[in-house]
């Protein structure tokens, strides 16, 4: 029996170009003469999926340290329930926030707690009043952030863990700036946001800053990617369906040519 060499070659150099795809691009920052460190994510390869726990403590994160100045326009309260909070956290988490509603019948609007349905709220009304709460600086929207930037995972959470105090020799820092390692031009407005023990944890892990620049990154590489582990299933699923049709053809191929041996 001869064995189709061919096509098994071709379907073998297919697999591994596949699975070795998110493996190709060097980690580099916004900034192309900077250099990421390369973080292990559990939502890297083909088979990964986002860890519930960093997804939960992440969310923690945003909303006790980020929220104050980043809104994320594009999520709702209830779609926390995806990545694990139930519908009765999730109303009790909305209902901490308000929101403009109305006309009422006298034509007025009026402010009512936030339900599972509505959108985040935003720290500011405006980019105005967020410009001018920052010294002139916009915090932008995170919803997309982690696919806005180039390796969006490894530089967000870059930029959280290299703040320096001492910015080297010959680098002058301006007035309300501080220096990062791996920000574009190194000076930006944002003070370091997280240090060890920023936020206590309820489910024991240890606070360090890497702990949490790893939980909020992976919160906001979910919120970018919402749809990824879904997206990941089917792509298997269309994978595995390849093989078993590439292995049925060969077979009948191999059944018709047959007569003629
Ligand atoms: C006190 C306000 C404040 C807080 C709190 C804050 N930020 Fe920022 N952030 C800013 C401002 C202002 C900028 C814009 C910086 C600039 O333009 O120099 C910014 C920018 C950013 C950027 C964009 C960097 C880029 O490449 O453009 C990211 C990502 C970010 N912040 C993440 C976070 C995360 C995550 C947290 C919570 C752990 C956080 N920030 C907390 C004010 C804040």
């Amino acid at each position: 029996m001869k064995l189709p060499t061919k096509t098994n070659m071709v379907c073998l150099f297919l697999t591994l170009f596949i699975l070795g795809g998110s493996k190709i691009d060097p980690a580099y920052g916004a900034d192309d003469s900077i250099k990421l460190e390369k973080q292990n994510w559990s939502f890297n390869g083909i088979f990964g999926t986002f860890d519930r726990g960093a997804l939960r403590r992440g969310y923690q994160i945003y909303s006790e340290v980020c929220a104050s100045c980043h809104s994320l326009e594009y999520l709702s309260y209830r779609n926390l329930e995806e990545i694990g909070f139930t519908a009765e956290e999730v109303k009790e988490i909305a209902a901490e926030y308000e929101v403009q509603d109305g006309p009422d019948d006298e034509g007025e609007m009026y402010l009512r707690p936030a339900r599972h349905s509505d959108k985040f709220v935003s720290p500011y009304a405006n980019e105005k009043a967020a410009r001018a709460a920052n010294n002139g600086a916009y915090p932008p929207d995170l919803s997309l952030m982690a696919k806005a930037r180039k390796n969006g995972p490894d530089y967000i959470y870059g930029l959280l863990t290299r703040y320096r105090d001492e910015a080297p020799d010959g680098t002058d820092i301006a007035d309300g700036m501080n220096y990062n390692e791996v920000y574009p031009g190194y000076q930006i407005a944002m003070v370091a946001p997280l240090e060890d023990e920023t936020v206590e944890y309820a489910d024991g892990t240890k606070a360090t800053l890497q702990q949490h620049a790893k939980d909020i990154t992976t919160f906001l590489t979910w919120t970018a990617s919402p749809e990824m582990e879904e997206r990941k299933s089917l792509g298997i699923k269309v994978i595995l369906f390849l093989v078993v049709w590439t292995a049925m053809l060969i077979a009948l191929k191999k059944k018709i040519w047959s007569r003629l041996d």
